[in-house]
C-alpha cells in the first residue's frame, strides 16, 4: 500500500513538473533574445579585444563572421514585418557582410569597421527595444 501510495506521489510529482516546464517554454518565444544575445557576445568581444588592443585578425574574422550570420536571424526569427525594422536589419547584414570582407588586420581597422554596425544596432533599439 505504502510503496504504491509512493508511485502515485512521484507520477503526480511528475505531472506537475512536466506542466510547469511546458508553460515556462511556451510562455515565451526564447528566440529573439537568444539572437540578441549571441550578436551582443561577439560585439563585447570585440570591443574587449580594442580596449586590450589585441585585435588578433583571425579571432577578429571569426566573430564578425558569426555577427554576420547571427544577424541573418532577425527578421525570420522576430517576425516583425514593419519596413523600419526590416530595413534596419537587412542594412545591419549589409554592414557585417562588408566588414567581413574588409578583414581589419588592425584595431584601427576594426573600430572603422564596426562604427556602423554600432549605430544601426542603436537605431533600431531606440525603436523597438
Ligand atoms: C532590426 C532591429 C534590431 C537590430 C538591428 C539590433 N537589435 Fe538588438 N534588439 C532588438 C529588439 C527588438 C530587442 C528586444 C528583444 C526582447 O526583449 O525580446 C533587442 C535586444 C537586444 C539585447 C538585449 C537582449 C536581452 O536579453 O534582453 C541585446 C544584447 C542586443 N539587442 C544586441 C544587439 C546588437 C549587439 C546589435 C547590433 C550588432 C543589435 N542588437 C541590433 C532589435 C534589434
Amino acid at each position: 500500500m505504502r510503496a504504491a501510495l509512493m508511485i502515485l506521489l512521484g507520477l503526480v510529482i511528475g505531472v506537475i513538473g512536466t506542466v510547469n516546464v511546458m508553460n515556462a517554454l511556451s510562455a515565451r518565444n526564447p528566440m529573439p533574445k537568444a539572437v540578441m544575445d549571441t550578436m551582443g557576445y561577439h560585439v563585447g568581444e570585440l570591443k574587449d579585444a580594442i580596449k586590450a588592443k589585441q585585435c588578433e585578425p583571425a579571432r577578429v574574422q571569426h566573430h564578425l563572421e558569426r555577427l554576420a550570420s547571427t544577424a541573418s536571424d532577425i527578421t525570420p526569427v522576430f517576425g516583425i514585418s514593419e519596413k523600419t525594422f526590416t530595413d534596419d536589419a537587412g542594412k545591419l547584414q549589409t554592414q557585417l557582410q562588408q566588414a567581413v570582407q574588409a578583414a581589419p588586420a588592425s584595431c584601427e581597422a576594426l573600430v572603422a569597421a564596426i562604427k556602423p554596425v554600432g549605430e544601426t544596432c542603436k537605431s533600431c533599439h531606440q525603436q523597438y527595444r
